[in-house]
């Protein structure tokens, strides 16, 4: 990247710094369990819900016991559950279109980031139905309260039941983008393990693997804090203690819940403190093909922390420390290998390939153009880089034969 442009990024990311005290960042109140939700519902004179799920989660019965709840206490719900992996603008406007069709006041988002961040955005376009996600790209273009939003996360995962972002994939132009604002904060958030207990071991492992991105990612930004520092060592040490267990046997609610609470400090982590360049090219690739979010991440990690080099070597060392690979002796270089070497040997463990299969040379540009407009100059990475030089990044990720 060019000097000049550097100077920018960085001038602009040190106001963001400043201000950071200054921001209306909140956190949601944690219940922990379903059975609390009908109650909080009729505090706030809510009888009228919308539900935003998947059909998958559908399928497994999994939404039962709420429904269950909510009828019990008089609460009418409406369920919306065409939410895609890489939830859609189509997906929006039509769980925004139920809202209103039913007359509801709060909205429950159920299952992974997907489901989510489709409740999420539905909520934004409610308030603001004259504005398109399109102009609600970037950050505070909603400013806005949105109806009563309560998170209950199934995956442990993406920690969006504690951050302002909802990620969304625009139907004609396949382009995936971050919306920004507080407002998308959810009001409450339910941790409970035992919902996620069906969720299978490989995307055990991948959305797990995105809860670890977001430490990592939060960490090595340049506008980490000491709060956010905490809370992404804090992640990285339950994902490196429980991970495989939860993987291994689904069925652990110990390790289930440790990776639960690891996904929402992680995502408390990333709500202030950015992500990076791992995920502005994860995105690229999730709107442009499809690609699952937590597998692109788990694709992508160690490559591109590899491409920051030793300025990140200090970091990597401290997060080693948090994951119980080093210790304070260790010196830098040899903490930092062990790190990187540790994400390595997860990803075989768990079978996560080294390259994206969909990925074609000649949509390298585009995508590479795409990440810098997302990452550039928002995100606080240790190095920076232009689309030039990621483009360099995305070819590893080309198949061997593709790549020639
Ligand atoms: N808003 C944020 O802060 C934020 C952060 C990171 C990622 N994201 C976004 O979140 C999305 C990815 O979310 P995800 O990784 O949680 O996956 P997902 O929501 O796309 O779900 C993946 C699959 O897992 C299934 N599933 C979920 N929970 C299950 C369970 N308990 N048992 C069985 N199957 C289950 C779903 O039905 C779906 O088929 C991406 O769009 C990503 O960009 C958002
Ligand atoms: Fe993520």
């Amino acid at each position: 990247m060019n000097i000049f442009r550097k100077c920018y990024c960085r001038t602009f990311q040190a106001a963001f710094r400043l201000a950071l005290p200054l921001l209306p960042y909140r956190s949601p109140q944690l219940l922990s369990g379903i059975d609390r939700v009908p109650k909080i519902l009729r505090q706030q004179h809510c009888t009228r819900v919308l539900i935003v799920t998947d059909a998958d989660i559908t399928r497994l019965k999994l939404i039962r016991p709420l429904q269950q709840a909510l009828t019990r206490q008089g609460i009418s719900w409406f369920c919306y559950d065409r939410t895609s992996a890489n939830p859609t603008t189509d997906n929006v406007e039509e769980a925004k279109a139920l809202y209103l069709k039913h007359g509801c006041s709060a909205i429950i988002g159920f299952g992974g980031g997907s489901s989510l961040d489709c409740a999420k955005a539905a909520g934004a376009r409610i308030v603001k139905p004259r504005q398109s996600l399109q102009k609600m790209k970037g950050i505070l273009k909603i400013r806005r309260r949105l109806p009563l939003l309560i998170a209950i996360p199934t995956t442990a995962g993406t920690g969006s039941e504690a951050t302002l972002a909802a990620v969304i994939t625009d139907s004609v132009t396949r382009r995936k983008y971050p919306i920004n604002d507080f407002v998308l904060t959810p009001d409450y958030a339910v941790l409970d393990p035992c919902i996620t207990v069906s969720l299978p071991p490989f995307l055990t492992a991948t959305t797990g693997i995105d809860a670890l991105t977001h430490a990592i990612e939060a960490y090595l930004g340049n506008s980490a804090t000491r709060d956010t520092r905490k809370a992404a060592r804090k992640a990285v040490h339950l994902i490196f203690t429980s991970l495989d267990q939860a993987f291994r046997d689904g069925t652990d609610i110990r390790a289930r819940k440790c990776m639960l609470i690891a996904s929402y400090y992680a995502g408390c982590a990333f709500t202030k403190s950015y992500v990076g360049y791992v995920h502005a090219i994860a995105h690229s690739l999730g709107g442009e093909y499809g690609v699952p979010h937590g597998l692109a991440n788990a694709v992508l990690l160690p490559s591109v922390l590899e491409a920051y080099g030793s300025s990140i070597h200090e970091k990597l060392r401290q997060l080693a420390i948090a994951a119980g690979l080093a210790d304070r002796h260790t010196p830098r270089r040899e903490a930092a290998k062990r790190f990187l070497d540790a994400i390595h040997e997860m990803k075989t463990r768990f079978g996560i390939p080294s390259a994206i299969p969909e990925l074609r040379k000649e949509d390298i540009p585009r995508l590479a153009h795409y990440a810098d407009r997302e990452a550039n100059p928002l995100y606080p990475v240790p190095v920076l880089m232009d689309a030039g030089e990621l483009e360099r990044l995305y070819l590893i990720f080309l198949r061997k034969e593709d790549n020639l």
